[in-house]
């Protein structure tokens, strides 16, 4: 039947969107799958009058990667790639997928929400300096200040509800940056990741050549097999299926600390689920292909 691959969309994730869906739509052209791609910027009606028989979401952010496309999709009966509508919504906003990992028991840094009423030396004195000020939904770092002076955490604040009716604060980890890919349920390699300048932004994601990634990612057997399991624990407790991506911080005593999970990761030329798998055996278009099948599941 007829594969629709969604891209594009209309959250500020749309232009890495847009990388992501056109590589997999010519991967599955280029493998033979009968496939069109769709932006979704153009609305659900649009995506019916195509009558897929299955989707490939390759949007990210609010409105394709948060649970409405998926509801809507629950709705229509067509399946489609990834985490479902309760996973998705809950792995969109950082804030509570947070007071879920605390809940089981899981590390992440010590964050809160932000008002307009917050009293920024008591925060700063919470939350201690450095510190990250993020939109509560949001994607590759928009929107997002690592703050390191209490006079410059209302300006953080502001810039982050730009993006978002929530805005939220988090300890800041010094230290090494680790992402874990999750494929049906089990951690591929971890990656570390090195920026410029030791802030792996929105530049650096997508249009760096100066971003290394390590892999081999340098933890030792012992670490690394935590890392995994640590990720894996992230993935499963949120709900999520198919395939993610959690993004993990190991502090100067070897502690690690869950960030965030994504649910419809990058598979930009620059993304980082594609290298890890990569690394395994799985080339681009297999991983497509694993990937398309999470929608039998
Ligand atoms: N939010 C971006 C697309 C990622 O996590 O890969
Ligand atoms: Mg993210």
């Amino acid at each position: 039947g007829r594969v629709v691959v969604l891209y594009g969309g209309t959250s500020s994730e749309r232009e890495v969107s847009l990388m992501s869906g056109k590589a997999v739509l010519a991967s599955l052209e280029a493998q033979g799958v009968d496939v069109i791609g769709y932006d979704f910027a153009e609305g659900l009606p649009g995506l019916m009058a195509l009558e897929p028989d299955r989707v490939f979401i390759a949007l990210h952010g609010r409105g394709g990667e948060d649970g409405t496309l998926q509801g809507a999709l629950e709705l229509l009966g067509i399946p489609y790639t990834g985490s479902k509508v309760m996973a998705s919504a809950l792995g969109m906003d950082k804030m509570r997928t947070k007071r879920v990992w605390a809940a089981e028991g899981l590390p992440t840094p010590l964050s809160e929400r932000l008002t307009l009423d917050t009293d920024w030396r008591a925060l700063s004195e919470r939350i201690g300096l450095p510190m990250v000020i993020k939109p509560v939904n949001e994607g590759s770092t928009l929107g997002l200040t690592i703050v390191r002076d209490e006079s410059a955490l209302k300006a953080a604040f502001e810039a982050s509800l730009k993006f978002d009716h929530e805005v939220m604060a988090e300890r800041f980890i010094e230290g090494e940056e680790y992402t874990v890919a999750v494929l049906d349920g089990q951690a591929l390699p971890a990656i570390r990741v090195v920026a410029p300048g030791g802030f792996y932004d929105y530049e650096a994601k997508y249009f760096s050549d100066e971003t290394r990634y390590l892999l081999p990612c340098g933890l030792d057997a012992d670490a690394e097999q935590r890392l995994s399991t640590l990720s894996v624990q992230a993935f499963e407790s949120i709900g999520c299926e198919g395939w993610g991506r959690v993004d993990v911080m190991r502090d100067h005593d070897g502690g690690f600390w869950l960030l965030e999970v994504n649910t419809s990761p990058g598979m930009t030329g620059h993304s980082l689920v594609p290298q890890a798998a990569h690394h395994v055996g799985i080339d681009f278009n297999a991983l497509v292909c694993r990937v398309l099948a999470t929608t039998l599941t």
